[in-house]
């Protein structure tokens, strides 16, 4: 490594404790965006980002929306040198189940390396770590080799709309930068650095199937009436080809970009334990479409999964009904240049298709977000990869992932910069699960690889 960042390193190696400390207290925030009754938590977090930012030296502000505020900071310091913009969200997903949690996920646990909470992972650590990097060059130089800025949002969790709105009405103005770097997603394995460069869009259903006007004797009106649940069971199975993992909806696959050569090449070299994966996950085998590895299913190939069910008795013992209603929770994953709207109306005319006689389905669109793939390639993603490799000693992999980042897409298509993916998480973080974690040591090095960062741009003419 280069001797210029020892004194920035050295002082993240005096201040880890404290860093952690402030970490701790922005996960006892319980910022859940898709409920209602923590509206005033998600506020209440970004004031306190607002005074983190403003504590480590930037100019910060909450930008109000529609929907939660966005935490708005910036340094514009370094006249006639690059401007990196830092996205990240301070709202994490609900904890339920709650009683699977070892601690209460609003109590961050120290657990050996590991920080156990809600928001651990995804986004507060890994986001916390782009901040604690810039103020940590501040604080010892009083001054950064390139310009910042931070646009940090209260709703990626449910749906993303009020950044979306303010990225296409800034088009670029405020935001505008020479590229993104988005801390939001995994490492592809413990110490291997990961610039990821695609990342999936996802459209969200929810179904609703209606019968008779109440809960029936089964006995008494079994035959004669059709049951909702047993309706709802007939359309799950007609979503996707028991044997092959085919998506039967008419025209789903019409846009789908085929996996090109190199990628199934580069995904194949990667290390990859079925026999591990299987056993991490507590399953006995894998499953998904036919004539691609698991790799390319989870990366690059479409999915379509149910993501909640209901109907009926779900009590102690045996109650004999023919349920009056149904639902279920209907997610797909998509990759370019799949776009939500479309694939939603495709679903919803299949689902009209197919519904046996008897009910009525409602078919009703959730959010969603676009597929996108990245260029990640010029002087600016090698500055970054350099030092991705200055910190973890090795040089980052290029890989693709399964989760989606609605505004990334967004920000690849009005910013017109590269984006950078450069997340410092891990597969086992139990993200959206109990016990979320974040290891410790990724927290400093994830601070390590901005500071790194920041003087890597600052050196390109
Ligand atoms: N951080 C995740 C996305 C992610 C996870 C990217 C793992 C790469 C690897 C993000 O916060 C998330 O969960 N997004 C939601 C988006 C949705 C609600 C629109 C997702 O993927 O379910
Ligand atoms: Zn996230």
């Amino acid at each position: 490594m280069t001797a210029s960042s020892q004194d920035v390193l050295g002082r993240i190696d005096g201040e880890k404790e404290s860093y952690l400390d402030e970490l701790k207290d922005y996960l006892r925030i319980p910022s859940i965006s898709t409920d209602p009754t923590h509206d005033d938590d998600v506020s209440r977090c970004a004031d306190w980002l607002v005074g983190k930012m403003r504590a480590a030296g930037l100019d910060a502000e909450r930008i109000e929306t529609e929907g939660h505020p966005l935490v708005f900071g910036q340094w514009n310091g370094a006249p006639g040198k690059p401007t990196v913009l830092f996205y990240g969200h301070y709202d994490v997903q609900p904890p339920d189940p709650l009683d699977q949690w070892r601690n209460p996920p609003f109590e961050p646990t120290v657990e050996g390396d590991l920080l156990v909470a809600r928001g651990a992972t995804d986004d507060k650590g890994q986001s916390f770590a782009h901040l604690k990097g810039v103020a940590a060059v501040l604080a010892e130089r009083g001054s950064l080799p390139v310009n910042v800025k931070f646009i940090v949002e209260g709703e990626e969790e449910s749906g993303g709309e009020a950044i979306e709105a303010f990225v296409r009405a800034d088009a670029g103005r405020r935001l505008a930068c020479d590229a993104v770097v988005v801390s939001d997603s995994s490492m592809y394995a413990p110490g291997q650095p990961s610039l990821i460069y695609g990342l999936k869009g996802l459209a969200y259903m929810e179904l609703r199937v209606h019968g008779p006007n109440r809960d029936l004797h089964s006995g008494t009106f079994g035959g004669a009436v059709a049951n909702p649940a047993n309706a709802l069971a007939q359309i799950l199975a007609q979503l996707q080809d028991k044997k092959t993992g085919k998506i039967l909806i008419d025209g789903f696959y019409d846009k789908v970009r085929p996996l090109e050569d190199w990628e199934r090449k580069e995904f194949a070299a990667l290390p990859f334990d079925e026999a591990e994966y299987k056993a991490e996950l507590g399953v006995e085998e894998l499953w998904g479409e036919e004539g691609y590895s698991p790799v390319e299913r989870a990366w690059a190939r479409p999915t379509c999964d149910v993501n909640g069910l209901w109907s009926g008795y779900q009590g102690a013992g045996a109650k004999t009904i023919i349920p009056g209603s149904a639902g279920a929770k209907v997610s797909m994953r998509l990759v370019p240049d799949q776009e939500p709207q479309e694939i939603a109306e495709l679903f919803r005319r299949h689902v009209e298709r197919i519904t046996p006689p008897g009910v009525r389905v409602e078919v009703i669109s959730h959010h969603g977000g676009s597929p996108v793939v990245v260029d990640a390639q010029g002087p600016i993603v090698d500055a970054a990869l350099a030092a991705a490799e200055d910190v973890w000693g090795k040089r980052p992999v290029r890989v693709r992932e399964g989760g989606s980042i609605p505004i990334v897409a967004t920000f690849a298509q009005v910013l017109e910069v590269p984006v950078l993916l450069l997340g410092f998480g891990l597969s086992d973080d139990r993200l959206h699960s109990p016990n979320e974690k974040f290891n410790i040591s990724h927290f400093y090095n994830g601070i390590r690889t901005v500071a790194r960062l920041l003087d890597r741009m600052g050196e390109l003419t």
